[in-house]
């Protein structure tokens, strides 16, 4: 364990980490539900973040790490202002979400993985998002928008802030 605390929580999540503590039987079961509380606040999971919860939860950090691997849901980057997440499974991809990602990726002159340089937009890929009666589609900060085509890409992206 290290007790690297660079990372803090503010005082509130400090206090969601003593009640998780508190609340679940060991330190193991409540590090989902701690590394959650971290991203929610912070956004992303940072080394730091990862040794701070450890050391919170009084884990070895190896495991902390361990389990952000395993879990794709936990960012290990810094995201832009808003996260775009294009699903590239079979339904998606035979309605063309190939070619939405490279009309993103050209709009937004970025690649898979990358964040534009005004840290406004961040654009991943995923698997299967449960909607693929709407295929082609993707998800923007958690909400979905279907049957996608340029004109409509063109919109959502103005849309945000
Ligand atoms: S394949 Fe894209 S939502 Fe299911």
């Amino acid at each position: 364990m290290t007790d690297d605390m660079n990372f803090t929580l503010s005082k509130e999540g400090e206090e969601k980490i003593g009640t998780l503590l508190k609340r679940y039987p060991s330190t193991r079961a409540a590090l989902l539900p701690a590394l959650w509380l971290v991203q929610d606040e912070a956004g992303w999971i940072s080394d730091e973040a990862a040794e701070y919860v450890a050391a919170k939860l009084d884990l070895p950090a190896a495991e902390v790490y361990g389990t952000l691997t395993f879990y794709t849901m936990f960012n290990r980057r810094k995201l832009g202002r808003h996260h775009i997440e294009v699903c590239t499974n079979i339904c998606c991809w035979l309605k063309g979400s190939e070619e939405i990602l490279t009309y993103l990726k050209a709009k937004l002159g970025i690649n898979e993985g990358e964040t534009t340089e005004d840290g406004k937009f961040t654009l991943s890929t995923v698997e299967c998002l449960g909607a693929c009666g709407e295929a082609p589609m993707m998800m923007v900060d958690l909400e979905y928008y279907g049957d996608l085509t340029h004109d409509k890409i063109d919109e959502i992206l103005k849309s945000l802030n």
